[in-house]
This record gives structure tokens, sequence and C-alpha cells, in this order.
């Protein structure tokens, strides 16, 4: 281990967008802690090499973005959870022993939890678009709380035919054109697929024959209100955006490395928005 404050940081490729600094940032400040998180950009090919050897570099441990979520998952010791989405995006080291699990799924539902209460109530039938990695994400975590039915809508119907291989028959795959029909018996939809991010693709959504007690949520955090969501509060639905999400699965990373279990506040939530709009 080196010597000085202990540090994390977020690993990706590129990672400068990041915003992870400010959050992890804010935490340590409110804590008066001597630590840093910075910001590494890793070439793929250059990454199983620096997760090897963290504390030469610097580091307790850190978060892990795009491209290197998989070999995240495969060069290190993950626990169930990361196991069966397939990806880690936290990784600490435990008595020598580089550890990994994937925050994604919990940080959503805690978002949830707090902003939405009573989002839960009835998860008879739910509805999550997409089925990459932060679906799976999505999907495993729905699954813990209880969720009976998810229908799983993708354009690649063998992903989400994958994923209900992968998580079992609660997991029921769909196409797009069954969405009308699917919105009418669901209480819970979520978008996992990037449609509405800045810069790509978006639909037009139509949620008129969703349940009026139905709760929507993005993962989506650019724009903070992405068009599903203002089309869902405009139909006058219940709504989480994506930066929830990202502000939550902050926390179980910076509690195993700082050892601190740090809180969301909306004071954070404002320092993030802020950056994000500039
Ligand atoms: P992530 O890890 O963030 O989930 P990903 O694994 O690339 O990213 O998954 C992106 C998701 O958005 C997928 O479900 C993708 O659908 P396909 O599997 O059919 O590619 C979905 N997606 C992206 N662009 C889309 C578009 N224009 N229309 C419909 N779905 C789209």
């Amino acid at each position: 281990m080196s010597s000085g404050p202990r540090a994390a940081c977020l690993m990706g490729w590129p990672a400068k967008h990041s915003k992870a600094p400010i959050i992890h940032g804010y935490w340590l400040r409110k804590h008066g802690i001597d630590g840093d998180y910075r910001l590494e950009e890793i070439p793929p090919e250059d990454f199983p090499a620096f997760i090897a050897d963290l504390p030469g570099h610097g580091y307790v441990g850190g978060n892990v973005t795009l491209p290197h979520k998989i070999v995240a998952l495969e060069r290190s010791e993950p626990d169930d959870r990361a196991r069966a989405i397939g990806a880690a995006n936290t990784l600490w080291l435990e008595d020598g022993v580089l550890r990994s699990t994937n925050t994604d799924g919990e940080g959503f539902y805690a978002n949830l939890d707090l902003t939405l209460p009573g989002w839960d109530a009835d998860l008879s039938t739910a509805v999550v678009f997409g089925a990459g990695g932060a679906s799976r994400a999505l999907v495993y975590g729905l699954l813990e709380r209880g969720a009976e039915r998810i229908w799983v809508v993708n354009r690649t119907l063998s992903q989400a035919e994958a994923l209900r291989d992968d998580f079992g028959p609660r997991v029921h795959p769909a196409t797009w054109e069954q969405v009308p029909r699917l919105l009418a018996e669901a209480r819970f939809i979520a978008n996992a697929t990037s449609l509405g991010m800045t810069g790509k693709a978006d639909m037009d959504w139509d949620l008129s024959p969703a349940r009026d007690d139905a709760v929507v949520a993005d993962v989506v955090y650019t724009p903070l209100e992405t068009s599903l969501l203002a089309t869902a509060r405009a139909r006058g639905l219940r709504t989480a955006d994506g930066l929830g999400m990202l502000l939550h699965q902050a926390v179980r990373g910076f509690s195993l490395w700082f050892g601190v279990m740090p809180e969301v506040t909306v004071e954070q939530r404002k320092l993030v928005e802020d950056a994000l709009l500039k």
C-alpha cells in the first residue's frame, strides 16, 4: 500500500466526462476525510495490469465504467450479484484480494425507495426497456424485490431471451410492438436503453395505455428530464430520473474505500446537476 491519503478512482476510457469526483469529493469533504477520488483514463489493453496492482497506482479501490466492466468482473473475485449481472462497477481490496460488485441495481432502487416510497407496492407486472448491462442490473434487482413478471422489451429479441435464460421464467422477452398491451398491465416501467440520451436516438413515447398508478423511471440522466419522463409527467405519472441512480450507486464504493457510510443529499445532487448543465 502506498503511503499518503487513501484514494479511489474512476477507471474508464474515456473518463473525463464523469461526475464521480464531484459525488465522492462532496462526501470526503462532508466527513472530513483526508482522501482523494480521481479519474483514470485507461486504454483497454492496459486495464488488466492496472487493476492487478491498484495499490501500486495509489488506490484502495475504485469504480469501473465503459468499456471495462466485464474485464473488471473477470479479473477480480466478484460477489453473486456482479456475477449474475455479468459486469462489475465497484472494486476494492480485502485482505489483499481484489473484490468486485455491481451497485447499479441497488442504486436504482435505493433512489426509488427514497423518492417514490411505495413504488414497489405492486410488482406483479413490471416492464423494463432494454436488455444490455443496465437492464441486467435493473432486472436482477427487481427479481430480488419479488417482482412476479418482468417484461423485458428489446429491439434485439435474442438479448431479452438471454436475460430469461440467465434469470429464469419470471423474465418474459418482448418486442416493442407489444408495449401498448404491456403498459396497460404494469405498475412499474423502467427505461434501461440509451433512448433519449443526449446525442442518441429517441422514441415517440406513448404512455396513454399506462395505468394511472404506474411509476416510470429512467437510467438516462443527460438530459435530466428525458422525453420518456416528460411524457410520463404530462400523463400525471410518478417518475424518478437517472441522476438519483447515479448518486445512490456510489454509496457502497465510498463506504468500502473510506470506511464511512455516506448519505446522498439535496445539496450534493445540486452540485452534480450544475456540473451537468455546464
Ligand atoms: P448499457 O450497458 O448501458 O445497458 P448496452 O449494453 O449497449 O448499454 O445496451 C443498450 C440498450 O439500448 C440495448 O437494449 C439496445 O437494444 P439492442 O440490444 O437491440 O441493441 C438499446 N438501444 C440502443 N439504441 C436503441 C434504439 N435506437 N432503438 C431501440 N433500442 C436501442
